[in-house]
């Protein structure tokens, strides 16, 4: 996915695209509203309850380097002209690992779900690292979360759950759940 490039998305309205780091800065609130919805839904996305969008908005700040310097990518779904979705592509910086990449911030506004963003997004991660060069991609989530369930309807191999990997944001022990995902080949 080039920089400048949009992907199509399923739901009439909405737009799938990749944002630049200047983009991502000019955006930072409406990045930060997103996140303050997942966290405040009970999605375990590494916060916890009470996250305010102040440090919401820190989180996405320390994107913004990363995303400059071609070590992420960060690509969202608007709809009307809004964010309501994103994705983040992380290329493994190991040496030996020059073909992986990890994905993360899989989120869609809570107003906006089950009409495919979410599928769209991914398939969309997927595709800008192919374009780059990575032919493997890893993630983990929540075991039996939504995200667990959008990972295994679009392909993805589920490894293993590893049990009170981290905490919801009301406090209770969750398992983790490994998923990877080949891609680029035919
Ligand atoms: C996970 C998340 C991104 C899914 O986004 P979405 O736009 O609702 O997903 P889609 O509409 O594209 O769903 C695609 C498929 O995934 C599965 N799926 C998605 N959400 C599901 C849910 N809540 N329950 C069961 N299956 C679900 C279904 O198979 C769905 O296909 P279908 O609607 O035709 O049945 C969204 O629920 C979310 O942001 N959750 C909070 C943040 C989070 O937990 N992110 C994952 C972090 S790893």
């Amino acid at each position: 996915m080039p920089e400048e490039a949009s992907y199509r998305a399923s739901e009439p309205g909405a737009r799938i695209r990749r944002l630049s780091a200047a983009e991502a800065e000019g955006a930072l609130a409406e990045l930060g509203a997103l996140l303050t919805d997942a966290v405040a839904g009970g999605a375990s996305v590494n916060f916890m309850a009470g996250f305010a969008a102040h440090e919401a908005e820190t989180f996405w700040r320390g994107q913004i380097p990363l995303i400059a310097e071609g070590r992420r990518i960060l690509i969202v779904a608007e709809s009307d002209g809004r964010i309501v979705g994103t994705v983040v592509v992380t290329f493994a910086p190991q040496p030996n690992q020059p073909h992986r990449a990890d994905i993360g911030k899989m989120l869609v506004h809570s107003s906006a779900r089950r009409r495919g963003l979410g599928r769209t997004l991914l398939a969309a991660a997927e595709a800008a690292a192919t374009e780059s060069g990575r032919t493997l991609l890893v993630l983990d989530t929540e075991t039996d979360s939504a995200g667990h369930q959008l990972y295994a309807a679009c392909g993805w191999t589920e490894v293993g759950t590893i049990p009170g990997y981290a905490l919801t944001p009301d406090g209770r022990p969750s398992g983790a759940t490994i998923f990877y995902k080949a891609i680029g080949k035919a």
